[in-house]
């Protein structure tokens, strides 16, 4: 009687949201982010291997379904999200992901997790790699403006991996600065809530945008913003959806992930098509300078990029070998005989 259960190959470890907590609690969110971080650190300064093209955007009126693929050459990789601004109103969750990693000499999959959490580690542990590098030297203090679901990431990555003792709250919706502000309690970070953006970059050498609406909002206008800070600009990631008034743009020395996708979805949309930025995986290699000077504004203009994803499932799929915290997922079909499919189904008859 032929085996109707699947080969070991065919069985894919499932990480599930429930395994993905279990997973982020047995290693503790900031060492976890921490370790994302060095991860993403890794492959950036391996970039060249890496196959990298924009992401694939599905428009719609309310939001955006993206695919981000890539491959380093042993290893392909892709994460499905999507961005509906509106969602919360409903009840739902702006962003929602899930990812995969594959084998690419089988072409088989190798692990399925997964992507809502991760994606809120990974952004965190990119902006606090970045701000690592570029902020101002002994940063101590950040605002943080938009206080949703990414926004506690942001603040304990940047304790974590920057040093960060305080963050100031800022958000339209007085709702989402007490949320934050309750969940960051206890967790080593002086919070302070604030009543306008401008009173929550008082004294910060970091400044984080992380605010939902798709449109072109301003979130910080030209005059909010003084020399020698960074900005960390996360919410503008999509055509037509940015949080920067073009002025502090031309006054900023600015860092990207991958040009050819930062310039469809950014911040910098809104400045000519050949307006100079830097690479940031160039800095990380010695390729480009990072800050200059004590006065100059750095600003990561983040739209999230594939590789990180991809550094982020790689931890995942290291972390997790030898727990029990996956499922073995039955998701591929996998005849004895491979080229008996028809057959596989017709012994699974009643
Ligand atoms: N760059 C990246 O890699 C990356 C990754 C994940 C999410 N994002 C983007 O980051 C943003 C935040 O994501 P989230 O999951 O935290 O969304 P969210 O909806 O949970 O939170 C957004 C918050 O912004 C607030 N807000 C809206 N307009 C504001 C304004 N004018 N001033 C102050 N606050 C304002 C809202 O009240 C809400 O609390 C989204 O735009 C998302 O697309 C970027």
């Amino acid at each position: 009687m032929p085996a109707l259960t699947p080969s070991d190959k065919a069985l894919v470890p499932f990480v599930s949201v429930d395994h993905m907590m279990k997973l982020i609690h047995h290693i503790g969110v900031e060492e976890m982010m921490a370790g994302i971080a060095d991860y993403i650190e890794a492959d950036f300064k391996r970039w060249e291997l890496f196959d990298k093209t924009p992401r694939v955007a599905s428009h719609s009126e309310k939001g955006v379904i993206e695919l981000m693929p890539t491959s380093d050459g042993d290893v392909y990789g892709f994460k499905y999200v999507n961005g509906h601004p509106s969602n919360t109103k409903a009840g739902l969750q702006t962003v929602t992901a899930f990812g995969l990693l594959a084998e690419v000499a089988s072409g088989y999959p190798v692990l399925l997790s997964e992507m809502t959490l991760l994606t809120a580690l990974r952004t965190a542990a990119m902006s606090a790699l970045v701000a690592r590098v570029l902020a101002p030297k002994n940063a101590r203090c950040m605002a943080m403006i938009g206080n949703g679901t990414q926004s506690e990431f942001q603040s304990l990555a940047m304790k974590r991996i920057v040093g960060i003792e305080e963050v100031r709250l800022y958000d339209i919706d007085p709702a989402a600065i007490r949320k934050c502000a309750a969940n960051l309690k206890g967790q080593g970070l002086r919070v302070t809530e604030c009543t306008s953006a401008e009173d929550a970059m008082e004294g910060a050498e970091i400044i984080t945008t992380c605010t939902a609406d798709k449109q072109y909002a301003t979130i910080l206008t030209d005059n909010m913003v003084g020399s020698g800070v960074h900005i960390n600009a996360i919410g503008g990631d999509c055509p037509g959806k940015t949080e920067l008034a073009p002025a502090i743009l031309h006054r900023s020395a600015i860092f990207v992930e991958y040009p050819e996708q930062t310039r469809i979805e950014g911040e910098i949309q809104q400045l000519a098509p050949d307006h100079p930025v830097t690479e940031f995986w160039q800095v990380l290699t010695g390729a480009a300078k990072g800050r200059t000077s004590d006065s100059q504004i750095t600003l990561f203009d983040s739209v999230g990029f594939a590789v990180e994803d991809f550094s982020a499932l790689r931890y995942v799929r290291d972390r997790i070998a030898g727990t029990d915290l996956f499922h073995p997922l039955d998701l591929l079909a996998d005849p004895d005989d491979p080229r008996d499919l028809f057959g596989m189904l017709q012994r699974a008859k009643g």
